[in-house]
């Protein structure tokens, strides 16, 4: 897995920034083609939005740029990560605008939080497998595989890789919340993301989430496997919210077992298991 650094973390929340002041103003405009982006994306097949729905699982989700960034700010402080002063601070200077002392504190912040994985903050940086990327390109670009994943079945002119640069550099109209989105999504979705995860942490995703208003369908309650609590889960009206424990950025690099319960459940349509 490739190790993000300071400077990729900052460019994050500075991008960000920078994508929800501009796109604030063409919100309506930008909801009104939603729908295309989710055709249009480059170099994928044309798939009508409404296949999409109801089989839509995202993981460790950047969901809205403000509640998002709000969100992962509580979690560097609720895990102890930086001072009280620096949490304020961010807070304050980062408030939705671009300016040179929001990337000061931002520094500062980073200077604080010290030389941890970000992607999973109570392991060492690096403590797996660095080859695993590789890995993961190797067996996904296998014909086989796609084959059996029904992937790539117009033949994409370029291969699979774990973060595209094409994407990233090509992708300028990426809307600042996904939330509108989402309440067009919302049939039968399924979201998780690891808990200890700081660069997309689970603060940011709930404070995002709640802005849908969802109603509760089962309570928030503690799920299980092997004898041990796997997560935690809430079942809400067209969309299942499930955490992994212990499990950072990349879920099953960390927690294979845990993932693989939440994508089986997901794929069978159940809810993940309340008791041992
Ligand atoms: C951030 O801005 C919003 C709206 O402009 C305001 O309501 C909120 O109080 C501000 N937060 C802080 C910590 O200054
Ligand atoms: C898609 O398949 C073609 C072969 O048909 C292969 O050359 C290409 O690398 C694949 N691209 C992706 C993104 O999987």
């Amino acid at each position: 897995m490739e190790w993000r650094s300071i400077g990729d973390v900052l460019l994050l929340y500075l991008l960000i920034i920078m994508v929800s002041s501009s796109a604030i103003s063409i919100n309506a405009i930008a909801e009104e083609h939603d729908l295309d982006h989710i055709i249009a994306l480059l170099g994928q097949p044309a798939v009508k939005f409404s296949q999409y729905s109801g089989y839509v699982t995202v993981g460790n989700a950047d969901t809205d740029s403000i509640y998002d960034y709000i969100g992962t700010v509580n979690y560097w402080w609720s895990h102890a990560l930086l001072s009280d002063l620096t949490y304020n601070s961010l807070l304050k200077l980062c408030n939705n605008s671009f300016k040179n002392t929001c990337v000061d504190i931002l520094i500062y912040a980073d200077h604080e939080i010290g030389k941890i994985d970000q992607y999973n903050i109570y392991t060492e940086a690096c403590n797996y497998d660095l080859c695993t990327e590789s890995y993961t390109e190797i067996y996904y670009n296998r014909p086989d595989v796609q084959k059996a994943l029904h992937a790539n079945t117009t033949a994409i002119p370029y291969k699979w890789t774990a973060c595209s640069d094409t994407l990233f550099n090509n992708w300028k109209d990426a809307p600042a919340s996904m939330l509108p989105v989402y309440t067009k999504l919302i049939a039968a979705g399924l979201r998780y993301g690891g808990d200890t995860d700081a660069i997309v942490p689970i603060t940011a995703t709930r404070l995002s989430l709640s802005h849908l208003n969802l109603k509760i369908k089962t309570p928030w309650y503690a799920w299980y496997t092997g004898g041990k609590v796997g997560g935690w889960m809430e079942v809400y009206d067209g969309l299942t919210f499930a955490t992994v424990r212990g499990a950072g950025h990349e879920v099953p690099l960390t927690q294979p077992v845990r993932a693989f319960k939440v994508i089986e459940s997901f794929l069978s349509g159940k809810e993940l298991p309340k008791s041992e």
